[in-house]
């Protein structure tokens, strides 16, 4: 800011007007606090993906996908896979658990699995906007009329996992409202040799 270093040394007009602000834009001076919450903030956003793909990568979280599209009139059809909500098994330790969300209440609301299981979740809604959080999991997601989410999590403990509607729905004009009722329970089963299936967690 100092008047001496910015004299109009190559002005090509010759003219001694002074032109501070076009000679002001030649260089950027970054004053001292500036620069370092720019460093501050650059340094921040570097850890911050870089905790994403960590957590992508070696924690298996991800953001829930909309898998597909699908009208929440036809769940019910022939050839729907949410005809048949409940849990199949694809291949020895492998599960699909197709979900529908409604008000008020999750169907299936029992799943079994045994120790192990690594179980893909394929979660609608019927009718309004609900949502799921399976407690101890990574499976925290919407469950949206007319989108199918979906999100894989695999079940290394036994014990009971409760899952609850994490989103306030559904008013019915004249009907109690059957938000806080909506969960249910997963049971992880102890694999052979271990007798703690019978342990059950709040
Ligand atoms: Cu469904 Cu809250």
């Amino acid at each position: 800011m100092s008047d001496q270093s910015h004299a109009p040394q190559h002005n090509p007009t010759g003219s001694e007007q002074e032109q501070m602000p076009v000679q002001e834009e030649a260089s950027l001076h970054v004053e001292k606090w500036e620069g370092i919450w720019i460093r501050i903030a650059v340094g921040m956003t570097v850890v911050f993906i870089a905790a994403i793909t960590v957590a992508a990568l070696s924690f298996g979280i991800t953001v829930p996908g909309a898998t597909a599209r699908i009208n929440p009139a036809t769940l019910n059809d022939p050839g729907s896979p949410f005809a048949n909500p409940g849990i199949r098994e694809l291949a020895p330790g492998k599960y699909e658990v197709y979900m529908v969300a409604q008000t008020w209440n999750f169907v299936p609301d029992r799943i079994e699995v045994p120790q192990g299981a690594e179980v893909t979740f394929y979660v609608t809604a019927r009718d309004v906007i609900h949502g799921i959080k399976l407690a101890g999991t990574n499976v925290n997601m919407m469950a949206l009329p007319g989108q199918v989410s979906t999100l894989k999590a695999t079940f290394d403990a036994p014990g009971t996992y409760n899952y609850i509607c994490h989103e306030y729905c559904g008013y019915v004009a004249g009907a109690p409202i059957g938000h806080h009722t909506m969960y249910g329970q997963l049971t992880v089963l102890a694999a052979e040799g271990t007798s703690e299936t019978a342990q059950v967690t709040e």
